[in-house]
C-alpha cells in the first residue's frame, strides 16, 4: 500500500503548555516513532496563521525560533520528519489564493470558529453595534489557508483536536471541488484528507477546571509551561483548585479539579484516569498532587533541558529550518506546478 502523508501545524505563539504537549505534541512524536517506512510526516510552524491576530514583531520572531527548538526538544527528529516554518514556503499562500477563488464566503461564515470570533467581538464591545466588518478577512479565510497547508503536500492524514474537525471537512470539500472543476478526467489529484482526532483528553485550567488550559488565560498559575523549573511546577500544582470531598474519585462533572489531576497523571503514566482513582482510593488530594508533581517534573525534565540547550544553538536551528523548507518545497512546488497547469496559468 502507498504510505500515508501526515501533515500538522502549530502556531509560533509562545512556549507550549501541558495541554499543548499532552493534546498535540506528544501525539506528533508518537506518530513519528510508529510511522512505517513509506509514511511521510510533515510538521510546520505556521507563522501565517499567527498573524490573523495582532502580534508584537519581536515576540513573534522569538516565538518562531522557540517553537522550532521546542519541537526538536520534545523529540521531532528532522531526519525522520519534515520540520519547517510555513512562512519559508510561498506555495502555501499561492495555493490558498487559488482555493479562496473556489470557496463560497457563505461556507466560511458557517465555521464555528468564525461564529465564536464574532460572538467574542460582540461581547467585548457590547454598547456598540459590532458586526463582521470589524474583523480582518484573514480570520474568515484562514481555514482555506489550512486546506492549502494540507493539500500542498497532498496529505492524507491530519492529526487535529476535536475543534478542527469542521475545518478538515472544508479541506475535503475544497479538494473535491478542485478535482471536479480542474483536473482532467476529474481524477482524484488531491486526496480527501482524513482527520485523525487526537485521542487524548483535554487538560483543564489548574485555577478554573471548568475551562481548558489555554495560553490566552491571563492567570499564569493556570497553566504549566514546558520551560517551567521543577519548583514552578510544584507551586502551580500545589495551588491547583480541587475540592473538600474525602478520597479520590474520577468524576469530571462534580469533581473537575480532582478529575483533571487524574487526567494529567494518567496521560503521564499511560493509565486510565478512572483506574487511577480506584488505585488511589482514600488518599488525600494533597497526596494526589504530590504524585502529579513528580510525574510532570519527570515528563518535562528532558524536554526542558534540551530546549534550554537548543535555544542557544541559533546556527543549528537555522540549518534545520533551511533543510526542512527545502524538503517541503520539493514536494509542494511539484503540486503547484500541476495545479497551475490544470487551471491554465
Ligand atoms: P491554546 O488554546 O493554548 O491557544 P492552541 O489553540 O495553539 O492552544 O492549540 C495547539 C494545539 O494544542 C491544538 O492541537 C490543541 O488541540 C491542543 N491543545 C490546546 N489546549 C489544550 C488543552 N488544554 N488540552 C489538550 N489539548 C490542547
Ligand atoms: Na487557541
Amino acid at each position: 500500500r502507498p504510505g500515508k502523508v501526515v501533515f500538522s501545524g502549530i502556531q509560533p505563539t509562545g512556549v507550549p503548555h501541558l495541554g499543548n504537549y499532552l493534546g498535540a505534541l506528544s501525539n506528533w512524536v508518537k506518530l513519528q516513532n510508529t510511522a512505517g517506512p513509506d509514511d511521510k510526516l510533515i510538521f510546520s510552524i505556521v507563522g501565517w496563521h499567527a498573524i490573523t491576530l495582532p502580534q508584537q514583531s519581536k515576540e513573534l520572531s522569538a516565538s518562531r525560533w522557540d517553537m522550532l527548538a521546542t519541537l526538536l526538544a520534545v523529540g521531532i527528529d528532522p531526519k525522520r520528519s519534515i520540520l519547517f516554518h510555513q512562512d519559508d514556503n510561498r506555495c502555501h499562500t499561492e495555493l490558498a489564493w487559488i482555493f479562496n477563488c473556489i470557496t463560497p464566503v457563505g461556507k466560511l461564515r458557517r465555521m464555528t470558529t468564525w461564529k465564536a470570533r464574532l460572538a467574542d467581538s460582540r461581547n467585548a464591545n457590547s454598547e456598540e453595534e459590532i458586526d463582521e466588518s470589524m474583523l480582518n478577512a484573514g480570520l474568515l479565510t484562514y481555514p482555506v489557508l489550512q486546506a492549502a497547508d494540507i493539500l500542498a503536500y497532498r496529505a492524507t492524514h491530519v492529526p487535529v483536536g476535536e475543534d478542527q474537525v469542521q475545518h478538515l471537512e472544508l479541506s475535503r470539500e475544497i479538494a473535491n471541488t478542485f478535482n471536479r472543476t480542474f483536473v482532467p478526467g476529474r481524477k482524484r489529484f488531491f486526496p480527501l484528507p482524513t482527520a485523525d482526532v487526537t485521542p487524548s483528553k483535554r487538560v483543564l485550567s489548574l485555577r478554573d477546571p471548568t475551562s481548558k488550559m489555554s495560553k490566552s488565560s491571563p492567570d499564569l498559575q493556570s497553566r504549566i509551561l514546558l520551560t517551567d523549573a521543577p519548583d514552578q511546577i510544584t507551586s502551580k500544582l500545589r495551588s491547583a483548585v480541587t475540592d473538600s470531598i474525602a478520597g479520590i474519585t474520577y468524576d469530571p462533572i462534580n469533581r473537575p479539579g480532582v478529575s483533571n489531576l487524574l487526567t494529567i497523571l494518567g496521560a503521564c503514566t499511560d493509565k486510565d484516569p478512572a483506574d487511577l482513582a480506584l488505585e488511589l482510593g482514600n488518599r488525600s488530594n494533597a497526596e494526589l498532587k504530590s504524585l502529579v508533581i513528580d510525574a510532570v517534573q519527570e515528563l518535562f525534565r528532558g524536554p526542558r533541558t534540551e530546549f534550554e540547550r537548543l535555544r542557544g544553538e541559533k546556527a543549528y536551528l537555522q540549518q534545520v529550518a533551511k533543510d526542512g523548507a527545502d524538503q517541503a518545497k520539493a514536494h509542494s512546488e511539484e503540486t503547484l506546478r500541476l495545479v497551475r497547469s490544470f487551471i491554465g496559468l
